[in-house]
């Protein structure tokens, strides 16, 4: 062959990778509403930005007619680009090639992207569209969705990693995106699950459909597997580009510096009568945060799940911050399982990644109730407790309001190392709420009124007086200082520029053990 005729072979065979499984399947993938793996790509990456690798790789497998059949990429497209100028390395499952289906040659370029990530200090995207383990390949798949969950184990605190959920994610194969740091699902066209429908009508007798089982809002409101969801594909890949903004490459840098024109010395007044003069009455968190934070941006993390607790990325004079804040407006912003999960996870990807943490606290307490103890508050409140205490980033609370009991310790407190602890002067530091602090202490003293009523008001209104106030903690150093709600921003600014250049270790150790 003359050297022309090996370029145009050459030519000839990268025209037959970019078909992957055919015009038909093709036009199928597109009919159902999907882009295929390469468009995909082309949507989530700067122009002109990626280098496919191995686009010549084939599967290995001789059983079922299979050696007649070996379209060149083998069912998924791997290689790095980037996103706004940074390096990022991902892999786009191809459906029209065998499904998606996981064979080993497929595994392979996985790994072999995931372990030049891990190498190189840059992200992982992947973006899943798959059938699951290559059925015709057997263990051989089973081993490589094996080396890739190894993989996903070692990159966890390294790396960012991100799951693109774009059609079915089944068997197994979920627990590599479970093991990633986000997944974003995208409505109507994405499931997740174990087991799908017909195995679970056999197994339990239970008729549900497959977005009831592992759709995108299920899995974002109900299980909390999904930490966004995204209505289009086009959607997703926006989401991802978003969120890459505020983290950085990898565990030794810092997260990118944005410049903003809001003023870092912006006060907003209004933030003065944000909280209600009745301290049972609700209010938006989301509001606080809006305004405190640059030109209002806030991305939020598992929106949708566990609402009263909010989590999400925003920035503060140009640098990421992970905000972590009770949300009085859905269940008094109580600590409950789903609460303290979604908080302990959240603060420990920020922790991993360098990124400081502003908490705002208005906290009641932890979530009375049998089904609480029985699920295991004790064991999943101290996840959140855990992830705090061993968090080394600048940590920065704002106390807006109720900081009772054992949640007042979790919600960074100074005890267990926050930095610096700013209240509003509406802020109620005590052990509980006056009501249920009058019951208790007072109890002989009220069962002995002439008039119980009145006197358990005039206990609770002095209690109040005297201890629902930042004052006291203050007293003790408990708070650095209490301010003016329409200072707060400058204040965080400030602090964070303080602690820009934080040093703080946890002892040697192997791992900790957090009460999983
Ligand atoms: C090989 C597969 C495949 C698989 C799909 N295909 N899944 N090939 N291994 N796992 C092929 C089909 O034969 C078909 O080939 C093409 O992909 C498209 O599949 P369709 O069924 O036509 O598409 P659709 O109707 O959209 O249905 C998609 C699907 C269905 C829901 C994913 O294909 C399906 O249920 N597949 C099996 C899923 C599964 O049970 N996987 C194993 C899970 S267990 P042609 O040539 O016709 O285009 C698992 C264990 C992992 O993954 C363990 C890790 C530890």
């Amino acid at each position: 062959m003359s050297n022309r005729n090996r370029i145009e072979y050459l030519h000839q065979l990268r025209e037959q990778a970019q078909l992957g499984g055919g015009e038909e399947r093709i036009r199928r993938q597109h009919q159902k509403g999907k882009y295929t793996a390469r468009e995909r790509l082309a949507l989530l990456l700067d122009k002109g930005s990626f280098r496919e690798l191995d686009p010549f790789v084939v599967h290995r497998c001789h059983d079922f007619g299979m050696e007649k059949n070996r379209p060149l990429g083998d069912g998924v497209v791997t290689g790095y680009g980037t996103i706004n100028g940074r390096l990022v390395y991902v892999f786009s499952q191809d459906f029209t090639v065998f499904g998606g289906s996981l064979s080993g040659a497929h595994a392979e370029k996985i790994c072999k992207i995931m372990d030049m990530a891990m190498k190189n200090g840059a992200p992982i995207i992947g973006l899943n569209d798959s059938g699951g383990a290559r059925i015709q390949e057997g263990v051989v798949s089973l081993g490589g969705y094996a080396e890739i969950f190894l993989r996903n184990t070692l990159a966890s605190g390294v790396v960012p990693q991100v799951s693109v959920i774009m059609g079915p994610c089944a068997g197994g194969a979920v627990y590599s995106p479970a093991i990633t740091d986000f997944i974003i699902m995208v409505q109507g066209t994405s499931h997740m699950f174990v087991t799908g429908p017909d195995v679970v009508k056999t197994v339990t007798h239970e008729e549900v459909t497959f977005d009831e089982l592992g759709g995108a809002y299920t899995h974002a409101s109900k299980s909390g597997v999904a930490h966004f969801v995204a209505d289009t594909e086009e959607d997703a890949m926006f989401l991802a580009q978003q969120l890459l903004s505020y983290l950085p490459q990898n565990n030794l840098e810092d997260p990118p510096y944005e410049p903003t024109t809001d003023d870092p010395l912006r006060q907003d007044p209004e933030l003065d009568t944000i909280v209600p003069d009745h301290p049972n009455k609700p209010y938006d968190m989301r509001e606080v945060i809006r305004r405190v934070v640059d030109d209002g941006r806030f991305l939020e993390v598992h929106r949708h799940y566990a609402q009263n607790i909010l989590v999400g990325f925003a920035r503060l004079g140009g640098r990421s911050v992970g905000v972590v804040a009770q949300q009085p407006a859905v269940l008094a912003g109580v600590l409950d399982i789903d609460a303290s999960i979604k908080g302990g996870r959240f603060v420990r990807f920020c922790d991993a990644f360098n990124i400081p943490i502003i908490t705002f606290e208005d906290v009641p307490g932890f979530l009375p109730g049998v089904a609480q103890e029985h699920g295991g508050i004790i064991r999943n409140g101290a996840k959140l407790l855990y992830a705090y205490c061993e968090a080394t980033v600048p940590k920065i609370t704002v106390i807006t309001r109720k900081a009772y009991g054992g949640a007042y310790c979790v919600m960074n407190s100074k005890h267990i190392r926050g930095d610096l602890v700013l209240a509003w002067p509406t802020a109620e530091i005590a052990v509980m709420g006056p009501e249920g602090a009058v019951n208790i202490i007072y109890r002989r003293q009220l069962a002995q009124a002439a008039d119980p009523e009145a006197e358990r008001a005039r206990l609770v209104a002095e209690y109040r007086e005297k201890f629902a106030n930042p004052y006291v903690a203050a007293s003790y150093g408990y708070v650095d200082d209490v301010i003016e709600p329409h200072e707060t921003r400058p204040r965080l600014i400030n602090a964070l520029e303080m602690l820009r250049n934080k040093r703080d270790t946890n002892p040697f150790k192997k791992h900790g053990n957090i009460p999983l």
